[in-house]
């Protein structure tokens, strides 16, 4: 089969493609390749910025190859997937504050670019609102990184989330209060209780989703993104129905897979020049 079939075939058609790499920094080191052609066609593209430890090799990448004079943000916009409720400007786990020191005081993002949901909000409702209005009026995310929570949220949207859902408030399950208290000393206590996240069907309509997961508490949320049934029990889940995703693995959050060996040779056997 000629490349051009090949390329019809991976890039052309609705795809969820599985790339399983050595190690969190080989993980970055693709995604931010990814990224770096995306504002090479297009500079004021609309980058989707999830928080946490998953995407921090990404980060470091693009600061590296900003800082080397490899890709510009001038033109760029940011915005985060989601923001606790309640924790004051100079909290530093405030996601808004997180983000800033992990990436985007990093690289040229002008100032007012970065958005993010307004945990600090009197109306949430109308916080919510104003925050899906600001990303239709930026012409919508073009790609949008996402990590996966071990009880297989993406954003906050938590097991039982609409599929179906929009910018709101939700209730963090204990587990997830659990898995981030090692950013709060420890202390669940101190882990808030509420965040306002972007929906399942805000981040479904981003154009390109690039998920990253590493480590094997990450390998049963993984299994069940990719080869368990769609369901709200498993929010990532409803990425099987979107056209373009790219789901990047190390070993371990691999490890449950069992068509493993197919999506290794699949990816192998990619033109080069195809990308994500
Ligand atoms: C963070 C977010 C969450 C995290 C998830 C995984 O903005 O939306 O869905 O991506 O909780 O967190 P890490 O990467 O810390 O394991």
């Amino acid at each position: 089969m000629s490349g051009d079939h090949l390329g019809l075939l991976h890039k052309e058609l609705p795809n969820m493609e599985i790339v399983i790499l050595d190690d969190a920094d080989t993980i970055g080191q693709v995604a931010a390749e990814e990224i770096c052609v995306l504002l090479g066609s297009k500079p004021d593209a609309v980058l989707g910025l999830a928080t946490g430890s998953s995407p921090l090799s990404i980060y470091d990448h693009l600061a590296a190859r900003h800082a080397a004079g490899e890709v510009t943000f001038a033109r760029a916009q940011a915005f985060t997937l989601d923001e606790y409720v309640g924790l004051g400007p100079d909290h530093p786990e405030r996601y808004r504050n997180v983000i800033d020191r992990s990436f985007t005081s990093l690289v040229d993002l002008p100032p007012g670019a970065v958005h993010s949901p307004d945990g600090l909000a009197a109306d949430i409702p109308a916080a919510c609102a104003a925050y899906e209005r600001a990303i239709a009026e930026a012409g919508g995310v073009d790609l949008q990184i996402l990590g996966i929570g071990t009880d297989g949220h993406i954003g906050f949207n938590e097991p039982g989330s609409s599929l179906a859902s929009r910018t709101r408030i939700k209730t963090l399950t204990r587990a997830t209060r659990s898995d981030n208290a090692r950013f709060f000393k420890g202390d669940l206590d101190s882990v808030p209780t509420h965040c306002l996240t972007q929906g399942l069907a805000t981040i479904m309509a981003a154009r390109h989703v690039v998920l990253v997961a590493t480590g094997p508490g990450k390998a049963l949320a993984v299994q069940e993104l990719v080869e368990g049934p769609v369901s709200a029990m498993w929010p990532a889940t409803v990425l099987q129905h979107h056209p373009h995703v790219s789901v990047l693995l190390d070993e371990s959050a691999a490890s449950r897979l069992q068509l493993a060996d197919y999506y290794r040779e699949t990816y192998r056997g990619k033109p080069p020049w195809q990308g994500l």
